[in-house]
């Protein structure tokens, strides 16, 4: 149903969008291909000229990398730090983006006041007032929200986690269901890495979690992929095609969520061309299977990327270099929207 609801929602925004996408960007073949095609932002990116161009040029979806985070949206319990999420939304509504949330229930960048919860009641007040309080003042302005991330470890284990030990393993019905109360009208996605090819222990696990939320009624749309891929490492087309078509069956959707590419430095001619394979197959993939809704990069320049800090040795993984000129892999996807 809600994915029913969230495709006519992408079907409309594109026809919007086809007027008011930059011409020479990949925005355009996305809005004509009904494509959400996404990226993550960082505060300042809103207000910096260059970034605005290739924000608005090239994407039709948006995603604060850091900033809804709740020790940055809320570090400390009684104040609320609104400014730059207000930014974000006016600059997606100026410049006629989809709007997406990142993260409610997450085991990183909580504020002290929330690691030190310990009672069910109390995790269950704060966590539903968080929610509450973002989904209702962006009501019809934020489309659609990662509400919990990485709530499965790596041995496909609920991860332990202080909502799962203050609350009890219903958290997340709570979660979603508190989301749902908010704002009707938001696509609730349940966002995960390394769960994008079955047969593979954690995939498999978060996706007989997720189908139990599902049989019990809890309000989940979609389940994203992150995809922080390995240029060196081709994609797996077969174990990922199967593994959205189970949860097609199950009626969700799925997006490609924070999509990056990392390719060990220095880069090479060799590993610039793993590289385009990797961001072109799943760009082929995205537009092929019926319940991918989004296709969306973690960032989009090589110059402020996660990807060094995390990934010693590692770099590269963006479409944009750290000059900001388009990189191949740019062209690649340029190339297969325009097919
Ligand atoms: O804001 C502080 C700054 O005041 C301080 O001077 C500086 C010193 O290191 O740190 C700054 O905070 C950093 C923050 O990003 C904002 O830039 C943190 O150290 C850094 O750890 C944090 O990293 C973010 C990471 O999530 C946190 O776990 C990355 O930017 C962000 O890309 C990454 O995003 C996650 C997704 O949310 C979930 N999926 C995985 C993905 C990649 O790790």
């Amino acid at each position: 149903m809600n994915y029913a609801r969230s495709l006519i929602g992408i079907f409309a925004c594109s026809i919007v969008l086809a007027g008011c996408g930059n011409g020479s960007g990949l925005r355009k073949e996305a809005d004509r291909k009904g494509l959400v095609l996404g990226v993550a932002v960082q505060a300042g990116d809103v207000f910096d000229p260059k970034s605005i161009s290739l924000v608005k040029g090239d994407f039709n979806l948006m995603v604060p990398e850091n900033t809804m985070k709740w020790s940055v949206l809320r570090p400390i319990k009684d104040f609320w730090n609104w400014s730059d999420m207000d930014s974000m939304v006016a600059f997606a509504e100026r410049h006629n983006m989809r709007m997406k949330g990142h993260a409610f229930v997450w085991h990183q960048q909580n504020p002290p006041y929330v690691n030190a919860l310990k009672t069910r009641d109390a995790a269950i007040a704060l966590l539903t007032e968080q929610i509450t309080e973002v989904m209702t003042r962006y009501k019809g302005r934020i489309a659609e929200y990662d509400i919990a991330n990485e709530v499965i470890a790596d041995d496909g284990t609920l991860r332990e986690t202080v909502w799962l030990k203050a609350i009890g393993p219903d958290y997340l019905d709570i979660a979603f269901s508190a989301a749902r109360a908010a704002d009707p009208a938001a696509i609730l996605v349940l966002n995960d890495y390394s769960n994008e090819y079955e047969g593979e222990v954690k995939a498999d696990a978060f996706y007989e979690f997720v189908r139990d939320l599902k049989e019990r009624g809890v309000p989940i749309d979609a389940v994203g992929f992150q995809l922080h891929l390995e240029a060196k490492r081709p994609v797996d087309v077969k174990a990922l095609r199967s593994n959205i078509r189970r949860f097609g069956d199950l009626g969700l959707g799925v997006s490609f969520t924070e999509i990056d590419v990392r390719v060990q430095i220095p880069s090479t001619e060799e590993r610039v061309r793993e590289q385009d394979e990797v961001y072109g197959t799943l760009l082929d993939v995205a537009l092929t299977e019926p319940n991918v809704r989004g296709f969306i990069m973690w960032g989009y320049t090589d110059l402020r990327s996660w990807i060094p800090q995390f990934f010693s040795g590692y770099g590269y993984g963006h479409i944009y270099d750290r000059q900001m000129n388009r990189k191949s892999s740019y062209f690649v996807l340029k190339e297969r929207l325009a097919r």
